[in-house]
């Protein structure tokens, strides 16, 4: 779908890219610009460069790029709309545009009361809990030994066990049980009754990028079944794309440049109270390509921290194989046979945490060690092809197919054998989330003619003029070459793709040249357009003698030769 160019332009304009971007990476300021440890790719030195006057940021390592609403969505995994939507929702820029489409307006309309509803839920939840009816619930999180800074932290609640709590507090507000029904957060029987969802169970708010609750755990505080109840999937809410406590561990994560990633609510929670607040959960199910995206966005290393049984190894392994995918570290971090990081940390305390990851092994090291102590040799080899088939990096194919050869204990060449003849080749997995994509392949005189451009935008309209779009090679260079003849300035960011927008970016990045330079280079620009110019016509002509000749339309042909000497002539001078 097309987005409105004003509303883009609006957005950008009440974003303030320093704060927002300023939110996940320690930013300092040197000369005009921002500059920090980039929080797309792995690094410790600032590679990673906001420029708040031109309203653009730009990493030299990973070369990521863009303007505010880009970083906004890259940082939240977000589509290139929803993150609109959002940060517009943030900087209170209306969207009336989307308001034009009534379909689309109604779902947004459906969304809202969803996202309210859970608002309602979450504080009433909360409520209850400090009520007599939250009397065993508070005794359960004591037992458990989640701390009251937790409690408040994570937003934890209680449901009570009558029927009909939540579903009164929804009416009051003027939802109905329909609406509370497709929410998710009332049950419809066969018989037509409504009633809560969720009953006589320990509360946790699971929240989207933005911090809204999008949906709910439960655990049962007895020994009910399920244990933990979990929100179905709503309007706001579809399954593997969240990660429980991502949005409360993002500040740390920017901080400390990793993650800790690991199976069970309490995991997450008892993590953050031993003062590890870099933690968050995939939340029983395997891992999504959609969760290793959003978390391998701003998380450049991602320590796994599951459970030490058979199943912890193989949700690590699922784990640990899709991170390094997409070009993120990864460790595993082994936890004793029957532990879990929960009752790990209550009975041995950060030391003995810290004494589990002393033994992490980085998560290439893990993958090939479990897979050659699990798999037969068929399933490895098949294992190290889709593996190496599916890195969506070329170079890092080629770092990685030795290592893989040799701890899987296979010939390197029988490796490449396998999969140049494309055994077991999956679907070519997504890079990490990336709003617009495509590369812009530029020769190099395009790229110098273009960057020019884009440096001294005083000379678009002269270049336009002395006809450097005849002269660019491809059409994506001349279709770049418009945009940035065309139009003004000021919303030429939301004219370009991607990819145009990268070559814009490092290019701005470029010294800025001096008006003498400028013009010097303009200079030459012209003179090579003319000779470039004058080349082509030599090669028409030269071309047309060569067919007159054919033709035997001798005179045809003398006419053109001395045309051609006229113009060699005029080159002599
Ligand atoms: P576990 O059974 O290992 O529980 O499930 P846990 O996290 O250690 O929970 P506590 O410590 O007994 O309270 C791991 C995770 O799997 C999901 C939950 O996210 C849970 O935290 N799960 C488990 C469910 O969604 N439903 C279930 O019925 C069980
Ligand atoms: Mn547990």
């Amino acid at each position: 779908m097309k987005h409105d160019a004003g509303a883009v332009a609006a957005v950008k304009a009440r974003a303030n890219i320093a704060e927002i971007v300023g939110r996940y990476v320690a930013l300092r300021p040197v000369g005009g610009r921002l500059v920090g440890p980039c929080p797309f790719h792995q690094e410790t030195k600032g590679s990673f460069n906001v420029h708040p006057d031109k309203g653009f940021f730009h990493c030299f390592g990973c070369q990521a790029s863009g303007d505010v609403i880009d970083f906004y969505c890259r940082i939240n995994g977000l589509e290139f709309r929803e993150g609109l939507e959002r940060l517009a929702a943030e900087v209170g820029v209306d969207l009336g545009q989307a308001r034009r489409d009534p379909r689309q307006a109604e779902r947004k309309r459906v969304r809202d009361d969803c996202l309210a509803m859970h608002e309602l839920a979450e504080r009433y939840y909360r409520h209850v809990l400090g009520t007599a009816e939250g009397t065993a619930a508070r005794e359960y999180l004591t037992r458990r030994r989640v701390s009251a800074e937790m409690i408040e932290r994570f937003a934890l609640g209680v449901s009570p066990a009558g029927w009909q709590g939540l579903q009164g507090v929804l009416r009051s507000r003027g939802f109905s049980d329909d609406g509370g029904v497709l929410a998710g957060l009332l049950s419809l029987g066969k018989n037509g009754r409504v009633w809560d969802r969720f009953r006589d169970r320990l509360m946790f708010p699971i929240r989207d990028g933005g911090g809204r609750v999008v949906a709910f755990g439960g655990r049962t505080m007895g020994d009910g079944d399920p244990k933990y109840l979990n929100s179905a999937e709503t309007p706001i809410y579809t399954k593997g794309q969240h990660l429980y406590g991502l949005y409360e561990a993002r500040p740390h994560i920017a901080k400390t440049r990793r993650a800790f990633l690991t199976e069970g609510y309490l995991d997450v929670i008892t993590l953050h109270q031993f003062g590890y607040g870099e933690a968050c959960g995939v939340l029983g199910t395997a891992m999504t390509l959609e969760q290793a995206k959003r978390l391998a966005g701003f998380s450049p290393r991602v320590d796994l921290v599951f459970d030490g049984d058979a199943p912890g190894r193989k949700a690590a392994l699922r784990a640990a194989q899709m991170l390094l995918t997409l070009g993120g570290g990864c460790r595993v971090v082994p936890l004793p046979d029957g532990e879990d990081v929960d009752s790990l940390l209550h009975a041995k305390g950060r030391d003995g945490f810290e004494a589990c990851q002393a033994r992490a092994e980085d998560g290439l090291t893990f993958c090939l060690h479990t897979v050659r102590e699990t798999y037969s040799p068929k399933e490895m080899a098949a294992w190290a092809v889709e593996f190496l088939a599916g890195l969506g990096d070329e170079s890092l194919r080629a770092v990685f197919i030795p290592r893989v050869a040799s701890g899987l204990g296979l010939a390197e060449i029988e490796l490449r054998g396998f999969l140049a003849s494309g055994q077991g080749r999956p679907r070519q997995p997504a890079k990490p989330a990336s709003p617009r994509s495509g590369v812009l392949e530029l020769s190099s005189r395009d790229a110098q003619l273009l960057a020019f451009a884009v440096r001294c935008p005083q000379y678009v309209a002269a270049l336009a003029r002395e006809g450097v779009a005849d002269i660019l090679s491809t059409g994506g260079a001349r279709d770049f070459f418009a945009k940035l003849a065309g139009g003004g300035p000021d919303e030429l960011a939301t004219r370009l793709d991607e990819a145009q927008t990268a070559f814009w970016v490092r290019t701005q990045l470029e010294p800025v040249l001096s008006e003498d330079e400028a013009s010097a280079f303009f200079e030459e620009i012209c003179v090579f357009l003319h000779e470039a110019r004058e080349n082509d016509r030599r090669r028409a002509i030269m071309e047309a003698i060569r067919r007159a000749q054919e033709q035997g339309a001798h005179e045809d042909a003398l006419r053109l030769l001395g045309e051609l000497q006229a113009l060699s002539g005029r080159d002599d001078e």
